[in-house]
């Protein structure tokens, strides 16, 4: 059974002042706050039990907006990120949660036109490591983006000022029990921050990576630009709706 994890905490700082008090996940997307979008596939792909990481400023309306979990038909956990010092750290608190099983980690801002039933199902079978979802886009830059050797994945590099391909790392992300000994190994990057791309990377060099790509639209609402994309492909997209 593989166990979720939706990362709902950072100071959303490209958004400010609109998140300077109001958290980014809390942003509306179509007719819902952005966060149900991330809950939303984690559930369609067949996960019940969802830990929320979140940062202390928001806890509180976490709870009141999602509550248990009913109104999505899964469970939901809360857990607090008391400083944002990286998705790595952020999936780190997720140790007891997961006791022992799979994780899938979505992050919070994260939209996907796509459903993953069949790739987590097919995942689950798997003995050890891990996949991430690719998607071509326009801007590589914002992201992780695959470096290719022929038809394999040789490297994740983050943010990279010359790209080497068009294929971004999405935020939609599965582990088995063992990234947590990995987390744990992790030094911060130079921006100080524990680094998923880092922990993806020791996987690619396992060779038990996975890499499932995603033809449908993506969107990591964490822009303003990218927030108003966002929103007029839920619009155009009912089933999201
Ligand atoms: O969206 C995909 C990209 O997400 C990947 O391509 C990158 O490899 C990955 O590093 C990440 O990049 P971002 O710069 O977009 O990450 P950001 O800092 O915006 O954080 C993403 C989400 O995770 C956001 O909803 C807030 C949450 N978060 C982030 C950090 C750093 C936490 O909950 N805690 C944290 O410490």
């Amino acid at each position: 059974m593989i166990k979720g994890v939706v990362l709902a905490g950072g100071k959303g700082t490209r958004l400010w002042p609109v998140t300077k008090v109001a958290g980014k996940h809390f942003l509306p997307v179509g007719d819902k706050p952005i966060i149900y979008y991330p809950i939303l596939t984690l559930k369609k792909a067949g996960v019940k039990d969802i830990l929320i990481v979140c940062g202390p400023e928001h806890t509180e309306q976490y709870v009141r907006l999602l509550g248990s979990g009913e109104e999505f038909g899964v469970n939901l956990y809360y857990t607090i990120q008391v400083e944002p010092v990286g998705i790595a750290h952020g999936l780190g608190l997720a140790r007891s949660f997961s006791d022992g099983q799979k994780i899938a980690l979505i992050l919070g801002d994260n939209i996907f036109g796509d459903e993953f039933s069949k790739a987590f199902a097919s995942f689950d079978k798997r003995d050890q490591g891990a996949a991430v979802v690719l998607k071509r886009v326009p801007d590589p830059k914002r992201f992780g983006v695959a470096k290719f050797k022929g038809h394999k994945v040789e490297r994740i590099i983050e943010k990279p000022k010359r790209p080497p391909s068009s294929w971004a790392v999405t935020g939609l992300y599965l582990y088995d029990n063992r990234v947590f000994d990995v987390i744990k190994s992790l030094k911060p990057s130079a921006r100080g921050e524990y680094e998923i791309t880092d922990v993806n990377n020791r996987y690619i060099n396992e060779g038990t990576m996975d890499f499932i790509k995603t033809k449908k639209f993506w969107i990591d609402a964490g822009t303003f630009e990218s927030l108003h994309q966002a929103n007029l492909l839920v619009r155009k997209n009912r089933n999201l709706r």
